[in-house]
This record gives C-alpha cells, structure tokens and sequence, in this order.
C-alpha cells in the first residue's frame, strides 16, 4: 500500500474485480470470437475494438510513468519498455494482422468495461513504477532474484503468446472464416497456450516490479484468462469429434 488513498482504492478495487470477474466469467463467457452471440447489444468492427480496448493500457500507463520523478531511474525504465513493447503491439499491430471473420464485432458493453479496467491497471503500474516504488529506484534490483525471475518469466511468457497467437492466426489462409484444430507449439499440451503465456507474462511483471499493482493486473488477466480457456476448450471438445483428448485447457496436465 501507498499514502495516496486514491491509488489505494483503485488497487483494491481492481483486486475485487478480479474476484467478481471469475466468478461472472464461469456463469456466462464474454461474447466474442468463438463464443460470439446475439443479445448483448450494439458492437463496432473487431480490429477497432481491439485498437479501442488495449489504447488505454498503452497511454495511461505512459502518461503517469513519463510524468513520474524516477522515469530516468534505469530499472523503473526496464519495466516500462517493457510494458510498452506489448502494449504498442497489441494496440497498433496485432488488430491490423487479424484474419477476422466478416462482420466480427467487439461489444460496446464488454469494451467498456475493458476500457475501465486497462485504464485502472495502467494507472496503477505506471504510477506504482515510476513514483512510489523506492525498492526500484536503486540499481541493485537488477541483480535481486525477484527482479531476475520476473524478467524469465515475462520474456518466456512473452515468447509464448506471441508464438500460439500466430500459430492461430495461421490457421486460416487469406480469406478463409472458419476455425480448425491448432496443431504445433504448446497447443500439443493445452487449447489456449497464447492465454498461459499472457498469464506467465505478467506474472513475471508482477515478480519484477514486486509490486501489487502488478499483482493486480496478474490477478485480473488469470481471472479473464482461466474461465475463457475452459470455455474455449469444452467449445473444441463439442465442435471437433477427433479433437485430441489428452489436452488441457491452459495449464499442461492439470487444467
Ligand atoms: N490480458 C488480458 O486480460 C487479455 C484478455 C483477452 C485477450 N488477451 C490476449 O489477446 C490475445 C487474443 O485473445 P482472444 O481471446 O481473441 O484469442 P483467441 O480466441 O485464441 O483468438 C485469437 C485469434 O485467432 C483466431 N482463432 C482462434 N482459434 C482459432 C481456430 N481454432 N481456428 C482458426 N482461427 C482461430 C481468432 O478468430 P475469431 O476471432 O474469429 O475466433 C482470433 O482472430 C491473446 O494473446 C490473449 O492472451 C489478453
């Protein structure tokens, strides 16, 4: 916890939406790509959606960050490229590179609470990191091994999202709509492995800030993340007779 209760509450706001979230998330799954359906109002065209939804988590957390008084700290810089370098890709290029299905469309309802809660985290983070973190100001967290732990674990996370996502994306030559069993990577093991590497990723965020605004954000995309993976997994099961049955959902033999 900080002095500024503001930064406070939203902390512990974030963490009970998180906890709401899962269990909203097990009842009903947000309506989009495979799970898309009528009855939850108006949307916008997918990839401004997606452009839409992940604008905050990019601008808000460099707002606060570059108007921090330790934004030339190096390791408060560390975090920050990092956050940066997945945040400009999944605003600016991932939506362009979709191969989206015709009239697919993002729900104004789930955008808006998509918008509230990248702002909530990017807030959080970027203040946290370049402002009130004192164990970050000093150069001997790069050899701590909370530090060097986090940073493995957000590269491999890293690696992984990005590597299932094109795998996925892969799937369907241009102009084809349909969806078809992702084989290769970690999909041998799991239906959504690029979920497991966004949830490894910012667990190691988490570890390398050592910070529970990064605790937060972890704990909010599990709770995104986990209830749609089992939802995604049983879909595959119903939908494709020769899906492979030794497969979890998202973590390798267990779940
Ligand atoms: N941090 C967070 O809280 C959070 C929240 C949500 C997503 N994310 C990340 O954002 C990325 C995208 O999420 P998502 O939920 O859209 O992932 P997804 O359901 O796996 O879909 C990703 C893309 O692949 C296509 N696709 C998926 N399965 C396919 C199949 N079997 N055959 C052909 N095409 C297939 C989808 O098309 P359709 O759209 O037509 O299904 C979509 O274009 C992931 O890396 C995820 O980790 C993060």
């Amino acid at each position: 916890m900080t002095n500024d209760p503001f930064f406070n509450n939203v902390l512990i706001g974030v963490f009970i939406a998180a906890a709401l979230f899962t269990i909203v998330l097990f009842i009903t799954t947000a309506p989009y790509g495979k799970q898309e359906r009528d009855g939850w109002g108006p949307g916008i065209p997918i990839r401004w959606g997606w452009f839409l939804l992940e604008f905050p988590s990019f601008a808000v957390f460099a707002w606060f960050y570059l108007n921090s008084d330790h934004r030339f700290s190096a390791v408060p810089l560390v975090l920050f490229i990092l956050w940066e370098i997945h945040y400009v890709h999944r605003t600016f290029i991932y939506p362009l590179r979709l191969r989206a299905k015709p009239g697919a469309q993002e729900k104004i309802i789930i955008l808006l609470f998509g918008i509230i809660f990248n702002a909530s985290n990017g807030y959080l983070n970027g203040l946290y990191i370049g402002q009130y973190a004192e164990h970050l100001y000093s150069n001997s967290w790069f050899s701590d091994p909370r530090f060097i732990l986090g940073i493995l674990l957000f590269a491999g996370g890293f690696a992984l999202t990005k590597h299932s996502d094109a795998l996925l994306r892969n799937l369907r030559k241009p102009g084809e709509t349909g969806y078809k069993i992702p084989v290769g990577g970690a999909f041998r093991w799991v239906s959504c492995p690029n979920y497991l590497g966004e949830i490894i990723q910012w667990g190691g965020f988490a570890l390398a800030s050592w910070s529970l605004a990064g605790l937060a954000f972890m704990a909010f995309t599990a709770a995104n993340l986990i209830p749609r993976a089992i939802s995604n997994h049983k879909w595959y099961l119903e939908k494709f007779e020769q899906y492979p049955k030794e497969r979890k959902s998202v973590i390798p033999f267990i779940l």
